[in-house]
C-alpha cells in the first residue's frame, strides 16, 4: 500500500473514530457513584448538582443503583415532583438496578418512593438535549432555550470545539486526498 493511501486511510479511521465517540450512547450512573441515590447530605452534595454538570443527549440511558427493599424510583409529573407526591408515578421503578433510556428532549422528573425521601431532597431533574441542538447548535439558526421552570442550565461550549474538531478532521482528510 502507498504512503498516499495509508496516510488518507489513517485519516479516515481518525475521522470515523472522533465521528463514533461524540455520536455514541452513553450510561450514566444518577449521582456518578453507586450510592448515590439517597438523601443528600448537603445542598452542594444534591443530586440536582450531577445534573446541572453533565450534559444528556438523546438515546443516553440513567442508571441507578439501590437497594430495592428499601427504596425504588418514581418517574413522575413536574408537579408531582414538587410535591413530592408518590401516588400516582408515570413509572415505577423498583427491581434495584433501573436502568431509563431518555428517547425525548426535554425535562425529567424522578423522585426516591421511600417514605419522607422526596421531602428531603432525594429527586432529580434531567434535561435531555436533542442531539441536533448539541452537535450542530452554530451552523443552525439559534435554537430556542429548553423551556422549563427547573434550574436553569446553560448550554455547554463544548459543542462548539466539537465541531471544530470535526472540520480540521475533515480538512486533514480532503487534504490528504487531494494531495
Ligand atoms: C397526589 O396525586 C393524586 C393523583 O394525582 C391526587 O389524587 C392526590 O390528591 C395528590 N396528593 C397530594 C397530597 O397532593
Amino acid at each position: 500500500m502507498g504512503a498516499f493511501s495509508s496516510r488518507a486511510l489513517s485519516s479516515l479511521a481518525v475521522l470515523l473514530f472522533l465521528l463514533f465517540s461524540f455520536s455514541e450512547a452513553r450510561d450514566y450512573l444518577v449521582g456518578g457513584k453507586t450510592d448515590s441515590w439517597k438523601i443528600p447530605s448537603s445542598e452542594s452534595d444534591s443530586l440536582n448538582k450531577w445534573a446541572e454538570s453533565s450534559r444528556f443527549l438523546i438515546g443516553d440511558s440513567l442508571v441507578w443503583k439501590y437497594d430495592n427493599n428499601k427504596d425504588s424510583v418514581l418517574q413522575v409529573s413536574k408537579r408531582d415532583y414538587v410535591t413530592c407526591n408518590t401516588s400516582s408515578p408515570i413509572e415505577e421503578y423498583k427491581d434495584g438496578n433501573t436502568k431509563v433510556k431518555l428517547d425525548q428532549s426535554g425535562p425529567y422528573y424522578f423522585i426516591s418512593g421511600a417514605k419522607g425521601h422526596c421531602e428531603n431532597g432525594q429527586k432529580i431533574i434531567v434535561v435531555v438535549m436533542s442531539a441536533r441542538h448539541g452537535m450542530f447548535a452554530s451552523i443552525s439558526p439559534a435554537p430556542s432555550p429548553v423551556e422549563f421552570d427547573g434550574p436553569a442550565i446553560a448550554p455547554t461550549s463544548d459543542a462548539t470545539s466539537i465541531q471544530g474538531t470535526l472540520m480540521v478532521a475533515m480538512g486533514v482528510l480532503v487534504g490528504f486526498v487531494l494531495m
